[in-house]
């Protein structure tokens, strides 16, 4: 029996490198081995996107466009529809007993999240919603509603494993043993940085590179990327390791790059060549992916043909755990 895998996207937007690098690499090593299901996380997104349901709609074949231009195969992952299983949204509902809103209000993700969106949820997070507060149950009930075992999430998303965790222990001490407790599978690639520098390459930083970026989005955003600030002349000595450029010449593995290297060493290329390089070698590593995406933007019909079936299976292994969950629960009259 092979084991199974849950985890979930957002669909706010399309993918960038960091989601490539930190979580599509994973799967697509994983897709193999376990009963894979890959949920698109939409009632999730309109947590916090709740006035901006285009967003969400639009994003659902996005993403799921970008998963398969990958190379993810969908006969080995489920991709679904968060949405079409109202069992999820039933569970979750049964789970809301089982957590305290301080203990809600104490995991350190959505104390973060809070934090990040002050506009949202006003300063003290006095106006924070309800659905968004809660949203780690609803996670919870994402995972366990398909037995999900293992769950390849980033390490921003530990505290809610920890939560869902939590949740399985209290529902199987009351209720009888019932679900089991998920563990997470970290990322084995670091955390991809921003063309600015920045930690964290993300959609709201303004600092990604998306995989659906063309020719000459990715040429402007690398002409911008950050180099060495002590490098004023063309052939002065540089620190490649400060220096963006080079750390994505080395993220996408240019054959070229012991040269790039002792070349900024020495002096001896200046940081327009040097980006000319990337923005050629970026294109080439780009140019399967978008040639795979091209098969689904010509023919919408596969998607939505993909995501019909991953949807009917997911709801079929949820139908399932339901009927367990119910029955130890007492209310399968
Ligand atoms: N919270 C996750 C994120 O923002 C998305 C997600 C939704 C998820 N449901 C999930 C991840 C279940 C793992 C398991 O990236």
């Amino acid at each position: 029996m092979k084991k199974t895998i849950l985890t979930g996207l957002r669909p706010t937007g399309n993918l960038h490198l960091g989601h490539y690098f930190g979580a599509g690499k994973n799967y697509l090593k994983m897709q193999n081995d376990y009963d894979f299901y890959l949920e698109i996380a939409d009632v999730q997104a309109l947590t916090d996107n709740f006035d901006n349901p285009e967003k969400v709609r639009k994003n659902i074949k996005e993403i799921t466009m970008d998963l398969l231009a990958i190379g993810l195969d969908p006969e080995k992952v489920n991709f679904f529809i968060q949405s079409k299983i109202p069992e999820i949204a039933e569970l979750t509902v049964f789970y809301s007993n089982l957590v305290t809103v301080s203990r809600l209000q104490r995991n350190p993700t959505v104390k973060n999240e809070i934090a990040q969106k002050k506009e949202l949820f006003g300063n003290n997070g006095e106006s924070i919603t309800y659905g968004f507060l809660g949203y780690p149950v609803s996670q919870a009930a994402d995972i366990t509603c398909f037995n999900g075992e293992l769950v390849p999430v980033g390490d921003d998303q530990l505290p809610l494993l920890e939560q869902c965790r939590e949740i399985v222990r209290k529902f199987n001490s009351i209720y009888g043993e019932t679900l089991k407790e998920p563990e997470q599978v970290l990322s084995t690639t670091t955390r991809v940085k921003g063309l600015d520098g920045n930690e964290k390459m993300g959609k709201s930083l303004g600092n990604a590179i998306f995989l659906v970026d063309d020719e000459d989005t990715i040429s402007k955003k690398i002409m911008g990327a950050i180099t060495d600030p002590n490098k004023i002349k063309k052939d002065d000595p540089a620190d490649p390791d400060v220096c963006m450029v080079y750390y994505y010449h080395k993220l996408i593995d240019n054959p070229n790059l012991e040269t790039v290297c002792s070349e900024c060493k020495k002096g001896a290329r200046g940081c327009v060549a040097c980006k000319r390089e990337l923005i050629e070698k970026m294109n080439e590593f780009l140019k399967p992916i978008k040639e795979e995406r091209k098969k689904y933007e010509d023919n919408p019909e596969l998607v939505d043909k993909i995501l019909e079936d991953g949807t009917k299976k997911a709801k079929a292994k949820a139908e399932e755990q339901m009927k367990n969950i119910r029955k130890a629960m007492k209310i399968d009259y």
